[in-house]
This record gives structure tokens, sequence and C-alpha cells, in this order.
């Protein structure tokens, strides 16, 4: 449902997101899919909304550059490019700092975080109150084109609790800047130009067409140190094991993602419980196998991923 943003509708839509419900929202871009990016059921839970088939890792949003410093490790030209564009509608991905608090799902497990600060003033209004972090992906489903006007919204998810913003004014997605390692590189071409970037701290390198597509699946995606083998249901002596669903063998080297076999809880659970595996003192992951529909596809192509032979 479509709701104009009245300060009612606007503590409203907060109650939902502190409670882990998304949240339909306008941006100067296109409107966003918005869940608490510090919950990492929420977190699932747009994934599972927008039907992904895979964890292509999501913008933080915030209500300031100040309430992300502590987060990630700030440069001197995220200073300056947060300075000349935010609030607005560029994206920045910076080194996480191991503190932040945000759902690990949020950034695929990547060791960097993408966020902005948008300036359409619903999307400040809700951050400022809210008072967190949102993650929040274009509110369309997976296929689909990213939304210009709440009742495209509406199309693609007729229960979702939608605030009505107008159109989005500049109706293209942020400008994505990597500032996370080498030298800073134009991920997404999208609200503010190149030029404009450029100007303030130098040329930007250009990543290959088939990495704009899809910047956070080709970079180097996270994978565990150790191997892992998938589809297995009985264990080796040695082996950590990711279960799934209802299980009879346990001890210290099990974790499961899910024991009522939930597809979300298990996409919530999986890079923590990855990491948690990951430890020298095994000798490999064995992980039990997953199903192949809902969250099931993203789990699972993440896995074939981090499965598959290094390319390092
Ligand atoms: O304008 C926008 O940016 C809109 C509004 C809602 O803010 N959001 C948006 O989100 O376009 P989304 O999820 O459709 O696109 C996010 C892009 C993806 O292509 C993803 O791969 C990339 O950001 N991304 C996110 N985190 C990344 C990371 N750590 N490294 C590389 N790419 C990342
Ligand atoms: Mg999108």
């Amino acid at each position: 449902m479509i709701l104009s943003p009245t300060p009612e509708n606007l503590q409203n839509a907060i109650a939902l997101l502190r409670q882990g419900h998304l949240v339909g929202l306008p941006t100067e871009t296109v409107y966003g899919l918005g869940g608490d990016a510090t919950q990492d059921m929420a977190v699932a839970q747009i994934f599972a909304t927008k039907n992904r088939p895979d964890f292509n890792p999501l913008i933080i949003h915030g209500f300031s550059a100040d309430s992300f410093k502590e987060h990630v490790i700030w440069t001197d030209q995220a200073e300056i490019l947060a300075n000349a564009f935010w609030p607005g509608p560029l994206t920045l991905i910076l080194p996480k700092q191991r503190t932040a608090p945000f759902s690990l799902l949020a950034s695929a497990g990547l060791p960097s975080i993408a966020l902005r600060v948008p300036h359409h003033p619903v999307a400040q209004a809700l951050l400022r109150d809210f008072g967190g972090f949102l993650a929040a992906p274009s509110a369309n489903k997976s296929g689909r084109t990213s939304p210009t006007l709440s009742h495209h919204v509406a199309e693609d998810f007729p229960d979702l609790f939608i605030l009505e913003g107008g159109p989005s004014p500049i109706g293209i997605e942020s400008t994505i800047v990597d500032l996370s390692e080498g030298s800073p590189t134009l991920l997404r071409p999208g609200g503010i130009g190149r030029e404009e970037i450029e100007t303030l701290i130098g040329p930007l390198a250009i990543p290959s067409s088939q990495t704009i597509k899809s910047p956070g699946l080709l970079k180097s995606h996270y994978a565990p140190r150790l191997s892992l083998r998938l589809n297995v249901t009985h264990p080796q002596e040695g082996e950590a094991y990711l279960a799934f669903g209802p299980l009879s063998s346990q001890g210290n080297h099990v974790l499961n993602l899910s024991e009522t076999a939930d597809l979300c809880e298990a996409a919530a659970n999986f890079f923590r419980m990855l990491r948690l595996l990951d430890q020298p003192s095994f000798s490999g992951i064995a992980v039990a196998p997953i199903p192949f529909y809902g969250l099931g596809l993203a789990l699972n192509d993440r896995l074939e991923r981090a499965a598959a032979p290094r390319e390092f």
C-alpha cells in the first residue's frame, strides 16, 4: 500500500523496520526496498522479496557521512567526494571495519561495503528518525526495471508499506565509486557524472563492461580459506559441517543454517556461520544439500562460487 509521508506514517515505517520488516522508500535516484542493515533476517528478507537468484551486495543508506565514519576506513578521497556529493546520488565503496554493525549478508561477505546518503527529503526524514542504517536495493522484482514512481513499487510488491515521495527526480541509480582498493574505480555510471568526480579526485579507472553490470558478483567474492565439499549428508572425520534442516549428528564442528529448513533463516546465518567454521583446526567444510528454490538458489550460487577452484 502507498502511504503519504506524514509524521505518523514515518513512525509506523520505523516501527516496521525495527521489527525487521521492509519498507518501500523514495530516494532521488529510484525507489528502494529498505530493511534494517544490522538485522540478518531483514536483509535476507530483501533478497527473498526481490526474488534474486544470487547475493549481489547491497548499498547501505545512512543519514550522514558522520554516521558511517567509524564503521569503515575513511579516506581523504572519501572525505572529498562526500563533502561534494552527499547527500546525493553517489555510492562509495570502502573497506569495512571489523566492528561494523552491518549484516554480513548485506555485503555478501565482502570485506568492503557500499555506502550512500540520499538527499530525498522523505529518505532523509526516515533515516534521521530511524537513527540506523538501511540496506536498500532498487524496489523491483529481479529482472524488472528500477521503479521511479511509487505505483511501480506497488505493482511488484502489493503488500509492501510504501512511502509516497513523488517521481524520483533523477530516475537512474547512483554512481558507484570503489575506493576500497588501488586507484578509484567507476563501478557503475549513474546520477553523478564521471567528469564531476574526476575534477575532484583525478581519473577514475573503468572496469570491463561485464564487471559494471554486476560489480559485487565478479569481484573477489568471499571464499573461505578451507576447501568446501557440497551436498554432503555425512561429513568425514575432521571436517566441519554446515548443516541444514533437522539433524542427527551434533558436536562443536557442526553449525546448522536452519534446523527448521527455513531458507530465509539459512541466508541470514550463512556468511556468519561459514566464517565461524573456517578454522585451520578443520580439514575442510562439508555443506549439507540446500534446496534449489527461493533463497536456496542464491545460497547454492554462493556455495558453488566458494567451492570452485581458486583464481588466485
Ligand atoms: O540509486 C541507487 O543506488 C539505488 C537506491 C535505492 O539507493 N540502489 C541501488 O541498489 O541501485 P542495487 O542493489 O540495485 O545496486 C547496488 C549495486 C550492485 O550492483 C552491487 O553489486 C554493488 O552496488 N555493490 C554493493 N556493494 C558492493 C561492494 N562491496 N563491492 C562492489 N560492488 C558493490
Ligand atoms: Mg537494481
